[in-house]
């Protein structure tokens, strides 16, 4: 039987990206960044939405139940500003949180910039799924998830 290839969530959560006001340059950086470290290929769900936290819930619920992603990553949304919801929506859906991650990618980032201690990003398990939470600024993609990639396969196995 031919082995499916695994399928990967991008998840844009952003209120003027969603709205076409600005190019969302976050979820194409999350995909060059996969294609530059995963050596076999993936299936990308990718979607844009705005900072509703029930719609990032039910989007999350929707890749990991129905698309079965075994990875999601956000971007947006892990911020102090009201809108910014992402890592409450997470929490709300994942079984588990991984709250590692998190505080890794917040570590390395503050290397970069001091303004790093403003993301409340996060990263749990729902159902066989990883998600990671990883702020908007596109820059900060490559940043954070350089630190904690080396441990997501094995994650992900773990998963089952
Ligand atoms: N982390 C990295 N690695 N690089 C960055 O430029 N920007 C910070 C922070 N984390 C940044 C970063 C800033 S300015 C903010 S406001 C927070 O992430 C939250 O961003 P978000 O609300 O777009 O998710």
């Amino acid at each position: 039987a031919p082995i499916s290839k695994p399928k990967i969530g991008i998840v844009t959560v952003s209120d003027r990206a969603s709205r076409g006001e600005y190019e969302d340059l976050g979820g194409p950086a999350i995909f060059d960044y996969l294609q530059t470290v995963l050596v076999t290929p993936f299936e990308p769900r990718v979607v844009v939405i705005p900072d509703e936290q029930s719609l990032i819930e039910a989007e999350l619920c929707r890749l990991a139940d129905e698309e079965l992603c075994s990875l999601i990553i956000t971007t947006g949304g892990t911020g102090p500003a009201a809108r910014d919801i992402t890592p409450e929506a997470t929490e709300a859906i994942c079984q588990k949180m991984m709250p590692g991650f998190g505080e890794l990618m917040r570590k390395v980032s503050l290397d970069k910039v001091p303004t790093a201690i403003l993301s409340r990003q996060t990263a749990g398990i729902r159902n066989g799924s990883l998600i990671i939470n990883l702020p908007g600024k596109p820059k900060a993609i490559a940043e954070c998830l350089d630190a904690v990639f080396p441990a997501v396969p094995y994650c992900i196995d773990l998963l089952g």
